[in-house]
């Protein structure tokens, strides 16, 4: 017992020498002694940013060392954080950070598709992702799956059918920067209009982890395995009806192009109430003092009931603010430029991950996060919510409404400090 207490007085001692060295001098904002020593004055900017110029090595200041044996430099390149972290980094993250360019593709004749799931990003519970690519008139074929499906055209045009279980149907071509969206277990189909001869790609987000485009319920696959006397009885037709389906799926296939005037077939029950696309591109960006964004969840895409997005542009040295999404999984998307983004998961720790156009980030509920441009060129990216309304929670607007005492007394920081806070959001910060 006098041993232990003896450990606390000399601990507390230490800490006491720690915590005020010789020669801190001290703002009249902060305390004589703070309770902890100040953080790190180190920039911690990304290093090696100028990859053309340089090859990456993992040292930060006095940290690290060169490497010696094999080096990988395009991917060290593309990965500057993770080579030399910034020394804020501590602790356990899980990857945050999927290159579809390293998914497995499936090439059909007519196009291909590629994705990233849970078996290869295990961090991203919540929502999946597909890239896929449709020759002009290629058909993605009939076909439904339990998750709901979001999409984004990336290019081209693209014409999309399906029917909800009241029996109404849809029918409707959209292009480059729109939207679809079908509730899970409703049938539909895509396909690559000739609009852009080289027909259309597009970004599907499902609102479950584990999906697997390989695993959806296809129409040809469904007949190829029913009894074709199963098949006659139920249309009611001679069995010779069906000589030529499939004898396995098709999956994606050449097709002529729709024709412009194409309408949807004629139905008793009349159209879906609601829309299953939404022409994003229309809508016109919220302009910000380091970008731009649109925002679309189910207040005006209605059927869009758990996937709302973001379409954010940040120009360069600039950054989408350090923010939070309360109880939402974020799936980001990189269109355009490369970021940097730390992954603030509790408990001191912490992971800063860097992207290319073309890669996929996931930021589980709750993680503080900013998403800043780290390139010399305009930063675009699809910020993807699994939710039914868009929300998030600034840091600057946060400690902006909250009294200025409780903020002093964490931070330290002067009244001037406090007069620069933005009570209104931010969302995208210059430089
Ligand atoms: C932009 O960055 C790239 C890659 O780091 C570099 O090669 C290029 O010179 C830069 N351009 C300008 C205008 O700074
Ligand atoms: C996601 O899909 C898996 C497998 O299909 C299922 O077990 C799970 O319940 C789904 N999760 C949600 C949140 O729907
Ligand atoms: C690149 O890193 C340097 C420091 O190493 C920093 O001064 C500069 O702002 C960075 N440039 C960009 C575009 O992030």
């Amino acid at each position: 017992m006098v041993k232990l207490l003896a450990t606390h007085i000399l601990l507390a001692l230490a800490a006491c020498a720690y915590s005020a060295p010789a020669g801190t001098s001290t703002s009249s904002a902060v305390q004589e002694s703070p309770t902890v020593p100040y953080a790190s004055d180190d920039a911690n900017y990304q290093l090696y940013n100028d990859t053309a110029a340089s090859t990456p090595e993992p040292i930060r200041g006095k940290l690290g060392a060169n490497v010696l044996g094999p080096h990988n430099v395009p991917v060290a390149q593309e990965n500057p954080d993770l080579l030399a972290p910034p020394t804020t980094d501590q602790g356990n993250v899980p990857n945050a950070k999927w290159p579809f360019a390293l998914s497995h593709n499936r090439l059909q004749t007519g196009g291909w598709a590629r994705q990233q799931n849970v078996d290869v990003l295990p961090i991203a519970k919540e929502v999946a992702g597909v890239n896929m690519r449709l020759e002009a008139g290629a058909i993605r074929e009939l076909h439904w799956h339990t998750s709901a499906e979001w999409s984004y055209v990336i290019k081209g045009s693209m014409q999309v059918s399906a029917i909800n279980p009241d029996g109404q149907n849809y029918l409707a071509t959209i292009n480059a920067g729109d939207l679809w969206y079908f509730p899970p277990g409703i049938p539909h189909s895509l396909q690559a209009t000739a609009d852009d001869p080289e027909g259309a790609e597009f970004l599907l987000v499902f609102d479950n982890g584990t999906f697997n485009e390989g695993s959806t319920f296809l129409l040809t696959d469904w007949l190829a395995h029913v009894p074709k006397e199963v098949i006659a009885k139920n249309f009611q037709m001679p069995m010779s009806a069906f000589d030529h389906i499939p004898e396995h799926e098709l999956y994606i296939f050449p097709s002529d192009p729709p024709p412009d005037t194409r309408q949807p077939v004629e139905d008793p029950q009349g159209q879906v109430p609601e829309p299953f696309t939404y022409e994003l591109s229309k809508v016109a960006p919220t302009q910000l003092e380091g970008g731009t964004v649109k925002i679309v969840d189910s207040t005006a895409f209605k059927v869009a009931k758990t996937i709302a997005v973001a379409e954010v542009t940040v120009e360069p040295g600039a950054m989408r603010e350090l923010h939070w999404h309360p109880t939402e999984p974020e799936w980001d998307y990189f269109l355009e430029g490369t970021a940097r983004i730390t992954l603030f998961a509790a408990q001191g720790n912490a992971r800063t991950f860097d992207y290319q156009a073309g890669d996929v980030a996931y930021i589980p509920p709750s993680y503080g996060h900013y998403i800043e441009n780290t390139g010399n060129t305009t930063l675009k990216l699809l910020e993807i919510l699994k939710t039914d309304r868009y929300q998030d929670i600034s840091l600057n607007q946060w400690l902006a409404l909250t009294p200025p005492e409780l903020v002093k007394a964490h931070l330290g920081v002067s009244d001037e400090t406090i007069a620069g806070l933005k009570k209104v959001k931010p969302v995208i910060v210059g430089h």
